[in-house]
């Protein structure tokens, strides 16, 4: 009888998630049952976001034994919680509100962030998924989350360590299924880029699944860490000089704006593929890349880097051999640096590295959807 294997099967995939096997399990129980994908309605708060407040957070015991009713619901239920900064929602600060969000989250949980500068650094941890920031909609640059750890600064964890790049973030992301529109991410740290210890991230995103609608990332060197995962970035801004999006994640980044500001040399995307095994890399399309400098589209950070630029505008800011081998000529032949279609004079690819490819619209084809990150498991835009 269906009914019965039904039940151990629950049980089973349950006991799961009490073991830590996390998204398996979530990714088993599938369609409707949880949420396991991202959707315009999980960046939007209703009204003001205070109707949506309904469910408020207050009671925190509901967190923890949902009834059955809000099972059937959770295809679409979530909850919100408003962050505002002069005392007037649930928390004063971010971290304030991720902290109220339960170990083990299985529904949406929206972020509302009231306009302001939030001076702190947050984390989301890996335990927490599900959760979104959501700020004043088309005014991503009035709702800002802003510190200013460089990599050199003293590590508070260890005595006589530094704090080295990654723990620069001023956002880190660990989470599955999170996604903002609306905020600016940023590390106040300006350095030239080279410049010795001054590596500060604005974000880090460390997490699977994840989705940025017009968020802001703004930095100078390492700004943004698109560290492991599959990520989408859709009409968003970045900012900084030198391999400001550097990373091993697999990630599409669709009309989105990436603004160099290096007064020299400088470097967009620094990804860091290692081996052939992994399926990673870094594909803009349709995006507009501009600023100042002379800057590489790209730099091998990995002996397997892959990065590729489709349909986008590039101004006149790319040195013209356009990409790096990171000093080791041996990777020359393993690094997959391409583009397709791109206009501006910086698309120019008259003086380019022999090892990088014009791609053909066949070899460009993988590249240039939300294929390329699976988009169509876990996005429904
Ligand atoms: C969003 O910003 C606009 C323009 O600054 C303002 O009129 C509106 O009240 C804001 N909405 C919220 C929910 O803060
Ligand atoms: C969820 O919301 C969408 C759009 O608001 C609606 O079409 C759908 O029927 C809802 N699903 C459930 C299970 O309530
Ligand atoms: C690129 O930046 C320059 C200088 O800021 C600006 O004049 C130009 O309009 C920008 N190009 C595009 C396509 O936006
Ligand atoms: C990269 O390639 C070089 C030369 O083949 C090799 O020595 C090095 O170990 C490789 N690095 C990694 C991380 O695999």
């Amino acid at each position: 009888m269906k009914v019965k294997a039904f039940i151990p099967a629950v049980l089973l995939l349950c006991f799961g998630v009490m073991l830590g096997i996390r998204s398996s399990c979530a990714l088993q129980m599938g369609g409707d049952e949880l949420r396991n994908y991202i959707s315009w309605e999980d960046l939007r708060v209703v009204e003001d976001g205070r109707r949506e407040r309904s469910y408020s957070i207050k009671e925190n015991s509901n967190w923890l034994a949902p009834n059955a009713n809000a099972n059937a619901n959770a295809a679409n239920s979530s909850r919100v919680i408003v962050v505002d900064k002069n005392g007037g929602g649930d928390s004063v600060t971010v971290q304030g509100a991720v902290d109220m969000v339960p170990v083990s989250n299985s529904e949406r949980v929206k972020i509302f962030i009231l306009p302001g500068i939030y001076r702190e650094k947050v984390i989301v941890p890996q335990s927490k998924p599900y959760i979104s920031f959501i700020g004043n909609e088309s005014y991503a640059g009035d709702t800002v989350i802003s510190w200013s750890d460089k990599a050199s600064d003293p590590d508070p964890d260890c005595v006589g360590q530094e704090l080295g790049t990654y723990k620069t973030a001023t956002v880190s992301i660990e989470s599955d299924f999170f996604c903002a529109t609306a905020i600016t991410f940023e590390n106040t740290i300006v350095a030239e880029a080279g410049e010795e210890g001054k590596q500060a991230v604005a974000l880090r995103v460390i997490g699977d699944k994840a989705m940025f609608y017009r968020v802001r990332v703004l930095g100078s060197q390492d700004t943004l860490c698109d560290d492991a995962g599959s990520h989408y970035f859709y009409q968003s801004y970045i900012q900084g000089n030198i391999d400001f999006i550097f990373g091993n994640a697999k990630s599409l980044y669709e009309e989105c704006e990436i603004h160099s500001t290096a007064r020299r040399y400088g470097a967009i995307a620094a990804h860091h593929r290692n081996s052939e095994s992994e399926d990673t890399g870094f594909s803009f399309v349709n995006c507009e890349i501009n600023g100042t400098g002379k800057v590489y589209l790209g730099r091998a950070w990995g002996n397997y880097s892959r990065t590729v630029y489709s349909d986008c505008f590039i101004a006149d800011i790319i040195t013209p051999v356009g990409w790096s081998d990171w000093r080791d000529p041996q990777r020359q032949s393993k690094v997959l640096f391409g583009e397709y279609n791109c206009r501006g004079r910086g698309a120019e690819r008259g003086g380019r590295v022999p090892w990088s490819k014009s791609f053909t619209s066949d070899e460009v084809k993988p590249f240039l959807g939300r294929e390329f990150i699976y988009g169509d498991q876990w996005l429904r835009l």
